[in-house]
């Protein structure tokens, strides 16, 4: 199939809408990441989207809305907590699970009985959710286990002829995808994605906010999934993925001692000066990093990168999104000194 290159003027955001509308997938634009759209209640336009990334029928899709009071049309229940958060992040880079309702589909809940919703901020994605009149059903447009996409540029790399069009609407703002929480009761929040919307944000709205142990640790094999995201491998460039949690002296002479062609180090700003090998750097601060991280991981495979060192982000704030992208990246593998 032919991939279209959309704009953002109205008249070709009219025609990502009709695709939509038609059951097609159009890669969309939103202030975390891109994502893979398609209407959230046509199974067989939903069934196109795991087909074109390859993802696995059990990891759900978060369905996107133009203003969170129609969530009421596709849940069963919502409760208060679930509401003041809303009040607080919507639009914007969080999504909250809840029961889903017949509207639907078990096909994009991945089998089961909630659905994460999300109402994104990013004009362009506003506008097509509008035009179209559907709940848009959106998954990050990488091909499953890549680093997601941040660039309309990116989306065709890993979808051209895949899906009907993508919609260029710029760089994406944040980087990383939403935060996703699920309401654990009254008053607490479990957090089972970590993104720009941070623990510390959600405390000035909630008593109690858990960090789910799948966000920085693996999980063993009998271990049940809060989020079926957190069971598979993700984020992975072609390079193999190391993450060292040290100071940069430390890092510089670890990485010093397997130094060769295809060997790259990720590292931040301030590190640069001096830095002896083959670097790029990701950023100053946990903002740019998450800003940064993907389209790095995506630059180090162009560039022929078979080994990559990355200096390990704080996990204060949005780091721990970073830390948790990097930590799947590299299938766990951290080295601390
Ligand atoms: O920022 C974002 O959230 C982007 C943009 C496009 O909106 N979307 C995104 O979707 O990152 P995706 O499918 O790549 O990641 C959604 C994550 C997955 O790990 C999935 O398992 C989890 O959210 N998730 C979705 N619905 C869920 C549910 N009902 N219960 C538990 N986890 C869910
Ligand atoms: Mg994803």
């Amino acid at each position: 199939m032919e991939t279209q290159l959309l704009g953002d003027s109205l008249q070709q955001l009219e025609k990502a809408a009709e695709l939509i509308k038609n059951g097609e997938v159009v890669g969309i634009p939103t202030e975390t990441v891109y994502g893979l759209g398609a209407d959230a209640s046509n199974e067989e336009a939903v069934r196109k989207i795991f087909a074109a990334k390859g993802r696995p029928a059990d990891n759900p899709l978060i369905v996107h809305l133009a203003d969170f009071s129609d969530a009421e049309k596709y849940t069963t229940r919502i409760p208060a907590l679930a509401r003041r958060l809303a009040e607080k992040f919507c639009p914007g880079p969080f999504t909250i699970i809840l029961p889903k309702n017949d509207k639907i589909p078990h096909v994009t809940s991945g089998g089961l009985d909630t659905v994460g919703i999300r109402i994104p901020a990013h004009p362009v994605m506003r506008r097509i959710i509008e035009l179209s009149g559907c709940p848009i059903a959106a998954p990050s447009a990488n091909t499953s286990g890549l680093p997601s996409p941040t660039t309309a540029a990116h989306v065709m790399d890993d979808m051209k002829g895949k899906i009907a069009a993508v919609v260029d609407g710029g760089q994406s703002e944040f980087g990383v995808e939403s935060t996703v929480i699920a309401i654990e009761n009254e008053n607490t929040v479990r957090i089972l994605r970590p993104g720009c919307v941070t623990r510390e944000d959600m405390l000035e709205v909630c008593g109690n906010v858990i960090i789910d142990h799948a966000i920085l640790n693996e999980l063993g094999k009998d271990e049940k999934a809060a989020s079926p995201g957190m069971k598979y491998k993700h984020y992975s460039p072609k390079a193999d993925v190391v993450l060292i949690d040290s100071d940069i002296e430390q890092f510089t002479a670890y990485v010093g001692r397997y130094n060769g062609d295809k060997v790259y180090s990720l590292i931040f700003d301030g590190d640069k000066e001096g830095f002896p090998y083959n670097c790029l750097a990701y950023g100053a601060d946990s903002l740019q990093q998450a800003h940064n991280v993907f389209s790095a991981l995506r630059q180090l495979d162009e560039m022929g990168a078979e080994k990559v060192f990355v200096r390990a982000p704080s996990t204060d704030g949005v780091g721990l999104a970073v830390y948790n992208r990097l930590i799947r990246s590299a299938g766990f593998e951290v080295i601390r000194i």
